[in-house]
């Protein structure tokens, strides 16, 4: 890790300067800029020429539900996500630093369509999970395709909350969950000291669990771990805000141990203009990063998906602004939030030149984190932050 870090080629820091010239923020409504990045592969031309033929579909079009064009949605859980691997770090994290116990109750903050709440219940009948989102079409899109397709054994354990991490107790509870399942959770953590909730009213007597109810009126299980995965927390511009967030998070894990965990990505390649992209059997998967701010460490990434059988693109079909937040900074805020350690597990991931083109995840995903105290800067790595509460 140590002699990778050290490597960064030329090409690279004469990429970045180029981004520096030719970038900022311009709106998108061009074809894909030529960046100084653009690559000569074989397969981006190839690519490129069908660009020209193939018709682009507006993403709010594309929500409205054309059968022939997958979901937005869909793509994104197939190109980004990789549940199993975070389930199986937050187990390995949980069990190292609190330990004595299973993790049973999650909450993944920033959850979308929520794909790993529901990956977490499926791999344990006595696990309950909370997701919570302000982005309503994801939240309705997981509905009916991650929640009604899994058992109701399993979406009968999931809470799934609309609103914003930043008021997270006026968040609206969006699904049914049956009230025997919330009584007993309740009081089997009560005899911990576990609920942090307040209790139910009196409308708390129905069948099954109030919808349109907030957060705060909500009764649920302290949560073991609670998540903000695949850079969420980069949507916190300010670090009044980011410390707001963790404090809450803080707040919400069991009084007899828990964690927080999020993700971010770094490296010199994070920091100036890039455009990745990652072929699937039936589309590609586009990651375009506009120049990098170097006083505000804001850039904006879109995420664009062609689809090779329909001959369609569809062009931003997520955009996001986002303050890159370095690995000291979140330490500081997880400190003042409360957070009695932290903890940095990263990976190095092949520099960017060599996987402009890759197909699927390519070699990326397997490369394993390593808890560190020290690390080189190189083109790119990914890291787990840890707070141990
Ligand atoms: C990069 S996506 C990550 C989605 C998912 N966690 C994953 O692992 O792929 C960021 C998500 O955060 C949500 N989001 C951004 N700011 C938010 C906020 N202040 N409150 C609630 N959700 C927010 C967006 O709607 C989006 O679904």
């Amino acid at each position: 890790m140590g002699k990778q870090g050290k490597k960064q080629s030329h090409l690279n820091r004469q990429q970045c300067r180029g981004a520096k010239t030719s970038s900022y923020y311009e709106e998108q409504d061009q074809e894909y800029p030529s960046t100084p990045l653009a690559s000569p592969f074989e397969e981006q031309n190839n690519e490129s020429q069908q660009e020209n033929s193939a018709e682009e579909v507006d993403e709010n079009e594309q929500n409205q539900s054309n059968s022939d064009v997958p979901s937005k949605f869909w793509l994104y859980q197939q190109s980004v996500q990789s549940p199993k691997g975070d389930v199986s770090y937050l187990q390995k994290f949980f069990l190292m630093y609190v330990g004595g116990r299973m993790p049973l109750h999650l909450q993944e903050d920033f959850c979308g369509t929520a794909l790993l709440s529901v990956e977490w219940l499926r791999t344990d009948a006595r696990r309950t999970a909370v997701g919570l989102d302000f982005d309503v079409d994801a939240l309705n899109w997981c509905m009916e395709n991650n929640v009604n397709k899994v058992g109701a054994d399993v979406s009968s354990r999931l809470f799934l909350f609309h609103g914003n991490v930043l008021q997270p107790l006026e968040a609206v509870l969006i699904n049914s969950v049956p009230q025997d399942l919330v009584r007993n959770l309740s009081l089997k953590d009560s005899e911990d000291g576990a609920v942090t909730v307040p209790p139910l009213g009196s409308e708390g007597s129905s069948e099954t669990m109030i919808c349109n109810g907030t957060m705060k009126d909500t009764q649920m299980p302290a949560r073991d771990i609670v998540c903000a995965f695949n850079y969420s927390c980069c949507c916190l511009h300010s670090r009044k805000e980011l410390v707001l967030y963790f404090k809450y998070a803080h707040s919400i894990l069991s009084k007899r141990g828990g964690i927080f965990v999020m993700d971010v990505y770094g490296g010199t390649s994070a920091e100036c203009e890039l455009r990745m992209q990652r072929k699937f059997s039936t589309f590609t998967y586009v990651w375009e990063q506009e120049g990098f701010d170097v006083i505000q460490r804001k850039t904006r990434i879109s995420l664009h998906f062609n689809l090779q059988k329909q001959h369609k693109k569809i062009r931003h079909a997520f955009s996001y602004s986002w303050r890159l937040w370095s690995l000291p900074e979140i330490k500081d805020c997880l400190d003042e939030a409360g957070f009695s350690s932290v903890h940095f597990w990263v990976r190095s991931m092949p520099d960017s030149e060599d996987i402009k083109t890759i197909n699927g995840f390519g070699i990326g995903r397997d490369i394993k984190y390593e808890h560190v105290t020290s690390f080189h800067q190189q083109d790119s790595w990914n890291a787990y932050i840890v707070g141990v509460a």
